[in-house]
């Protein structure tokens, strides 16, 4: 059977950004800012992006689009088997990753209906650690998983494609509606001098645990180091800039990034709440202390939480497509048998995240902090050592060659190799101690 491919070029951007802004940009970025630093982290963030995230999209770009194959399959394809385990390291991260986010994609849904009927409001803290945990957890994990699968079974064009063509604009004008709402609020004066202020001063001061930080959620936010990129760059044609489509994709998610920060943090300093040392839970406790307190939270909530479900939805859809494309590829699988059965091992895997608060904080550092730094760190090493001139070949399809080509070679090789080693060893030494 013929591999599948996307329609359109627009199509294979929108479902890149579509996995790249998520939970990531909305949940993780303002509580990464708030642990590390404020403005100081925002600042070191978008250094990484460029200079770091940009770069390493193109690393999985071209290892993609040159084999037309999933991460574990693309080592084959490209005459070097004895590299699979690279590819080997990012599905496995994908299972993992996917069963806690649709964990997390469970309690948006349940503070939609929480935020519509003022469940919540008053008992933040004891309303979050009913939800979280428990049969409830479960069940509204399989409820978003099950929606997952069914966009996956559909297929590139008429399942991801066309899905995504809906969603990312749709996420896009919500956040921009929430932030011109945001500027109404009493506490917009302190949450952007607290957002947006250089600190250089604390940068340089803390820059050995912001830096490690930064990159991480640099990966995570652009859904690096686990194959998202290898995937859907399988599904491309010969005939695009890969360059080109990695700047937009890079600039939109950081764009939607800053967004959530213009909304999140007028609306916690409306309340005196500090954007504190983070959690997975805190989040929902602060930013829900705030629906109930500020006008028109109701609705406001609603929205919010709807965006971010949306926004879960078309990251959760990249990550399972790492995994369905390995059991097509390598072993001739059904689309639907595959995501079916993918689905099941995924929610079985999910539930013990869903049942204690503990396991569910491990599946987070662990794939965070330590699977997507190493499996990126062994991409960029493959392509940096292993095929550099095919990869420079790939990078030159359909356009006519540019310095700029060799001195990516050269940063990566450098500059991305030492960044994201040292952002390993860095992670690695912080779960020793
Ligand atoms: N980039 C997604 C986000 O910011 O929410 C999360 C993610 C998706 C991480 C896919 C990793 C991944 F492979
Ligand atoms: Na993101």
């Amino acid at each position: 059977m013929e591999r599948e491919t996307w329609a359109t070029r627009i199509g294979f951007i929108l479902a890149a950004v579509g996995s790249a802004v998520g939970l990531g940009n909305i949940w993780r970025f303002p509580f990464q800012v708030g642990q590390n630093g404020g403005s100081a982290f925002l600042i070191m963030y978008l250094a990484c992006v460029l200079l770091i995230g940009i770069p390493a999209i193109l690393v999985e770009f071209v290892i993609g689009r040159r084999s037309q194959r999933n991460p574990i399959g693309a080592f084959h394809a490209l005459g070097k088997s004895r590299f699979r385990a690279i590819g080997a390291v990012c599905v496995v991260t994908g299972f993992v990753i996917l069963s806690y986010y649709t964990v997390v994609a469970g309690w948006v849904l349940r503070y939609i209906g929480g935020s519509a009927t003022g469940a919540y409001f008053g008992s933040e803290e004891a309303y979050f650690l009913e939800i979280a945990t428990g049969y409830d957890a479960v069940v509204l994990h399989a409820v978003f998983l099950a929606v997952t699968v069914g966009i996956v079974m559909l297929g590139i064009k008429r399942g991801i494609e066309l899905a995504v063509k809906a969603m990312v604009p749709a996420i896009a004008l919500l956040l921009a509606g929430l932030a011109v709402y945001a500027l109404t609020l009493d506490g917009v004066v302190d949450g952007y001098r607290y957002y947006l202020s250089p600190d250089f001063a604390t940068l340089a001061a803390e820059w050995t645990t912001i830096l490690p930080a930064a990159v991480g959620q640099a990966l995570f936010t652009l859904s690096l180091g686990m194959g998202v990129m290898i995937t859907y760059a399988s599904y491309v044609g010969e005939d695009q800039s890969l360059l080109v489509d990695s700047g937009s994709i890079a600039l939109l998610d950081t764009v939607i990034a800053f967004l959530s920060g213009l909304i999140l943090f007028p609306i916690l300093f409306t309340i005196d709440a500090t954007p504190g040392d983070g959690g997975a839970g805190e989040f929902f406790i602060g930013v829900g202390g705030a629906f109930a307190d500020i006008p028109l939270g109701t609705i406001v909530g609603v929205v919010f939480f709807v965006t971010l479900a949306v926004a879960a939805l078309s990251s959760a859809i990249s990550i399972l497509e790492v995994i369905v494309s390995y059991f097509i590829d390598e072993f001739g699988f059904d689309r639907r048998v595959a995501t079916f059965g993918v689905g099941v091992i995924v929610f079985v895997a999910g539930i013990p995240a869903a049942l204690d608060m503990g396991t569910f904080e491990v599946y987070d550092q662990v794939t965070g902090e330590l699977l997507l730094p190493l499996g990126m760190f062994l991409l960029v090493l493959f392509v940096a050592w292993v095929v550099p001139e095919e990869s420079l070949d790939e990078l030159l399809k359909g356009r006519s060659g540019s310095n700029l080509d060799v001195f990516w070679l050269w940063w990566v090789r450098t500059v991305v190799t030492v960044a994201v080693g040292l952002t390993l060893v860095l992670s690695v030494y912080g779960f020793a101690v």
